[in-house]
């Protein structure tokens, strides 16, 4: 993740670590035998199980987990290998067991994944929570495979802990054009609103999301980390099912994303990573952004459709 030896394109905003940005990122991070109760927007370096003592039982009300999904995949130099689903269903077991007395009893839980990994999810997630939905979105990115469809989606698994729990759909509307604009019997718009970008409707928000672009090279918010997340993709999950100054909890925080966009939308969070060189490039991303900085995708309090732009 350091910038070593790569040389980037003049319009690639990929962002990197300086070496000499090191030692003052470095010294920003909590490592994980250091956290104490629950110590909030700081990002926390090490094993997540080990932080987990220093998170207060029953303190947070959103746990997003992005693990490593049922493929091999190089992380750093630290490979996950893929496992049977028995084995993969273990490990997840593992992981949701630990969290588990860390959420109070209106906390959601988003649990990531792809098809493979997601054979394994709910048959884990039943065991602990509610299961109240499956988004699947699609991953716009990749070439296609020679012997096989390409993988263009993932999934994104809803549970509660308890059937009390946050969820506001007014504040993740999708802004669709309205391709047939119907008129009632007055002439009045039926449903849709027109303006400078033509005629459009602000939508419910579905479990099918079609507008998520994957950070590529000239998005600012890129990094080199191979699993990223958009931060459009975090804000609608953060912003539907938690309010201000509440609790995110990210034990999987690769690139920083969960923080970033917690700190945009006046969130608190605790973000765990193990990889040193990720931890380093979140901390670079999290100084730069702000309360209130915008969020690729979303604007007005709407989320727009992906290249409306
Ligand atoms: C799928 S990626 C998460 C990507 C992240 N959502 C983002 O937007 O960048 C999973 C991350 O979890 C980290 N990881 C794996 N096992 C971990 C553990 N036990 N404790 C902390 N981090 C871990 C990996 O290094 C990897 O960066």
């Amino acid at each position: 993740m350091k910038e070593k030896q790569k040389t980037r394109a003049p319009r690639n905003r990929t962002l990197f670590v300086d070496s000499d940005e090191i030692p003052r990122l470095k010294k920003a991070l909590i490592p994980s035998s250091r956290l104490k109760c629950s110590q909030r927007n700081r990002i926390v370096l090490g094993d997540f199980e080990t932080a987990l003592e220093g998170i207060t039982d029953r303190s947070v009300d959103l746990l997003f987990l992005d693990p490593p999904y049922n493929l091999d995949k190089n992380f750093g130099g630290w490979n996950f290998k893929e496992r049977s689903i028995d084995d993969y269903g273990n490990y997840l077991d593992q992981v949701i067991s630990a969290l588990m007395p860390k959420l109070k009893r209106s906390a959601t839980v988003y649990i990531c994944g792809d098809w493979k990994t997601s054979v394994s999810i709910p048959a884990i997630a039943v065991k602990h929570l509610r299961i109240r939905n499956r988004i699947t979105w699609e991953r716009e990115k990749g070439r296609g495979a020679r012997s096989n469809w390409k993988n263009c989606s993932e999934d994104i698994w809803f549970c509660t802990v308890s059937d009390r729990y946050t969820f506001h759909p007014d504040r993740v509307r999708l802004r669709r054009k309205v391709i047939a604009p119907y008129r009632d019997g007055a002439g009045a718009p039926k449903d849709w609103k027109s303006g400078a970008e033509g005629s459009f409707r602000d939508t419910a928000p579905s479990n099918l999301w079609n507008d998520i672009t994957i950070p590529f090279w000239s998005m600012p918010e890129n990094t080199d980390h191979p699993t990223q997340k958009s931060e459009k993709l975090l804000a609608k999950l953060i912003l539907a099912s938690s309010e201000t100054g509440q609790l995110v909890l990210d034990p999987f925080l690769g690139s920083g994303t969960t923080a970033v966009v917690c700190r945009k939308l006046k969130r608190d969070f605790i973000g765990i990573e193990r990889h040193p060189d990720y931890c380093l490039v979140a901390q670079k991303r999290l100084l730069q952004a702000r309360p209130g900085d915008p969020i690729q995708g979303l604007e007005g309090g709407v989320f727009k459709e992906r290249n409306s732009r």
